[in-house]
């Protein structure tokens, strides 16, 4: 059985000491809830340093989570962050293929690739992410172009724990647009990645990877989307940056 998980994409929102602040709240706000699902925030690197400190001060049920990394142990790779720098500030996670890296910073899916597979080495759980632009959704091509992004993606992956790999389903157009897929949308492209990942990795590990939805995901929305088959949480963005908002999502998707 798959454990739901919602993780906050803060994106490139807060400041140090706003960052810690909302971390803070969102320790607070969950004090005390019954949470029966994975919870990671994903704030800017800079502030990766004082979430973990708060998460550890407050027992805070959420992990932490990098949104990129770069593909190398160290060197000269000017602003890059290598995967030992995310570990030593306490990341579980890390976002990698956001379609925000690949729209803006001409991201491939070989570079992707290359990041999950140090991540692994590192024991960081990618959370690796396709989804397909609205050209490609008008056309109905949408399937078949996702399936693509995760054989590419997952090319020469060896996974031996299969919750240690997350994929999130993003849509381009329903990312910060308001517009949400439908949950059937949601599970017609997490089902087609499910039996994908069955092609690639067989089906006792392809049952135990989650599928994550991303796009306008909310507090209204959560619970429909989490009742599909397929779909195994949220990549939350806007949302997560309202504590309040976070945890009830993540208290909803545990009902
Ligand atoms: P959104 O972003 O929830 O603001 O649409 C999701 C994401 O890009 O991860």
């Amino acid at each position: 059985m798959r454990k739901l998980m919602i993780a906050g994409n803060w994106k490139m929102n807060k400041t140090y000491t706003e960052g810690v602040v909302l971390a803070q709240d969102l320790a607070d706000e969950l004090k005390g809830a019954d949470v029966k699902v994975d919870v990671v925030v994903c704030p800017p690197t800079v502030d990766l340093k004082g979430v973990s400190e708060v998460i550890e001060q407050s027992e805070a049920p959420f992990e932490l989570g990098a949104q990129n990394v770069y593909y190398a142990e160290s060197g000269a790779y000017t602003g890059e962050t290598a995967p030992n720098m995310l570990e030593a500030v306490g990341a579980k996670y890390c976002i990698i293929g956001h379609s925000e890296r690949r729209g803006y910073f001409g991201e491939t899916d070989e570079d992707i690739n290359k990041k999950a597979k140090i991540l692994m080495e590192h024991d960081i759980v990618p959370i690796s992410c396709c989804g397909e632009p609205l050209e490609i959704r008008e056309a109905g091509t949408h399937v078949q172009f996702v399936v693509d992004q995760i054989k590419a993606d997952t090319e020469g992956l060896e996974i031996s724990d299969p919750s240690k790999y997350v994929i999130a389903y993003e849509p381009i157009w329903a990312i910060g647009t308001g517009k949400t897929a439908t949950a059937d949308d949601a599970q017609e492209v997490c089902g087609a990645i499910r039996q994908t990942l069955v092609e690639v990795f067989g089906a006792e590990t392809a049952d135990q990877i989650r599928v994550l939805y991303g796009g306008s995901a909310k507090p209204e929305n959560i619970a429909e989307l989490v009742a599909k088959p397929d779909v195994d949480g949220a990549l939350v963005g806007g949302a997560s940056l309202k504590a309040a908002d976070f945890a009830s999502m993540v208290v909803k998707a545990g009902e």
